[in-house]
């Protein structure tokens, strides 16, 4: 891919991944750049189905090899319909979670391992994110954040996956330090913000932005 440019973000359920994508695409259009906001499971008519699928709190008895499969699926037709083409037109693709999201929560989440980077690596191809900000805070810090919310299928699963997702994702930091940036979520949004704005800047596309 050329071009354009490919922003992720990442994080556990509640880090503050959809206030920080808004204000990072707020600023970016101001700036006159062409932003296409996406998101993950979904961002395809058929994706979005698929989503609702993964979600649904009434499939219980959904296999967790069947729950890996229907994420990269998602991802595969996101990839291939959306992201790569706008990157190639020259577009700023910004997705709220991408294949980090299924090693944190299925390879480490779920136990699963390297199934999963074998499965995603067929889904995404030569696909990666540019940069992805992982918004870093532990599963006890987004309790009270998420009260009130109707929980899905994934956020109903125990305290114990979720450390497990939590523990991944410094995992992929650490594998991934050129492309991952890591942001204590614990911070206020503006200063995350304005961190999100400077790291940008090490991007040719974003030489010079505040
Ligand atoms: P995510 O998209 O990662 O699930 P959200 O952006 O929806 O997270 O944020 C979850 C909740 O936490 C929202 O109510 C939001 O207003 C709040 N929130 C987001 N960022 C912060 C922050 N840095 N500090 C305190 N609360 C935050
Ligand atoms: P998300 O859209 O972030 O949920 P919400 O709209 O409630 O903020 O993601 C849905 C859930 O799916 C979330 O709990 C994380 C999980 N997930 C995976 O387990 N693997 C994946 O590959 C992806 C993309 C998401």
């Amino acid at each position: 891919m050329n071009n354009g440019c490919f922003i992720t973000f990442e994080g556990i359920d509640g880090s503050g991944k959809s206030t920080q994508i808004s204000l990072l695409e707020k600023k970016l259009r101001d700036a006159g750049y062409d932003v296409l906001l996406t998101r993950e499971p979904g961002g395809t008519e058929i994706g979005e189905k698929i989503r609702s699928i993964i979600l649904d709190p009434s499939n219980e008895e959904m296999d967790q090899m069947t729950e890996a499969y229907l994420y990269a699926s998602s991802r595969a037709q996101l990839v291939r319909q959306v992201i790569v083409p706008a990157v190639n037109e020259g577009r700023i693709v910004i997705c709220d979670r991408f294949v980090d999201s299924s090693i944190a929560y299925q390879a480490y989440g779920r136990q699963m391992g390297e199934t999963i980077e074998l499965l995603n690596s067929f889904a995404v191809g030569e696909c990666l994110p540019d940069i992805t900000f992982l918004l870093r805070i532990e599963p006890e810090n987004t309790r009270s954040r998420m009260e009130g919310r109707e929980l899905d299928r994934i956020e109903m699963a125990s305290d114990d996956f979720h450390y497990r997702t939590f523990l991944g994702y410094d995992q992929i930091a650490a594998a991934n330090p050129d492309r991952v940036v890591v942001i204590d979520g614990r911070d206020s949004v503006e200063h995350i913000h304005e961190l999100i704005m400077i790291n940008l800047q090490r991007l040719d596309e974003f030489d010079g932005i505040r």
